[in-house]
């Protein structure tokens, strides 16, 4: 038996393209335009996907709550995996401020990570803890017991006091402590980092 030379085995690849190429144009003439299932997603069906908060607060329902009525729901919900002043036992320290001066999360890896040292937008806090929160029962909260949950993280972490009402309106002009550590990613894209 020949074995290829490295030439045929070109001229081998550039047939095999070109049958593959012709047998994809072939299936697309053959595909109906429409196959016969499946129906257009409902308004309602959107909308229950449709819950991302963004940094600005862009997304946020009606509703809202206290710190005071969040406190009920955290022991109830939250505390069996975070602690019950949100020391992270067993899982994520949820509250934090040390170091209040300085951001040397960069040298210093060792440093907690919490909402209090290090998340820049409050609105955020609303989204993530919407979506997958509890970690085993995500979904399951209502808006107004999220945004409880909210105000009463933000005041374990001297940030907001306890009877601030925490909503579509106040949630977005909460000042994060480390809101002035990070600057938006600009970068369009290529490889530009800033
Ligand atoms: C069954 C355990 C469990 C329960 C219950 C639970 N969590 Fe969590 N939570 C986790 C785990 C695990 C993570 C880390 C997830 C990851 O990093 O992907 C986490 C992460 C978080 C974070 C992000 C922390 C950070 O800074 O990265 C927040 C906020 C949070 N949880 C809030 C809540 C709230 C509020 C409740 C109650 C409604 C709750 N969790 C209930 C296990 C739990």
């Amino acid at each position: 038996m020949r074995v290829a030379t490295p030439r045929s085995a070109g001229v081998w690849t550039a047939v095999a393209v070109v049958i593959v190429a012709s047998a994809a144009i072939a299936a697309q003439q053959d595909q109906p335009e429409r196959f016969g299932f499946g129906r257009p997603a409902t308004e309602a069906e959107i909308a229950a996907w449709d819950i991302d908060v963004t940094p600005d607060g862009t997304g946020l329902p009606p509703g809202g709550g206290t710190a005071v009525e969040g406190r009920s729901i955290y022991v109830e919900k939250c505390e069996i995996c975070h602690g019950a002043h949100g020391e992270g036992r067993p899982f994520s320290q949820l509250v934090g401020r040390e170091p209040r001066q300085g951001f040397p999360f960069g040298n210093q890896p060792s440093l907690v990570r919490t909402i209090g040292n290090y998340w820049p937008f409050a609105p955020t806090l609303y989204d993530y803890t919407f979506r997958t929160m509890p970690f085993d029962e995500p979904g399951t909260l209502e808006p107004d017991e999220v945004y409880a949950l909210t105000a009463f993280l933000l005041y374990l972490n001297d940030i907001v006091a306890e009877d601030d009402v925490i909503d579509a309106n106040t949630l977005p002009r909460v000042q994060m402590p480390a809101r002035d550590k990070f600057v938006g990613d600009n970068r369009r894209g290529g490889r530009e980092l800033r």
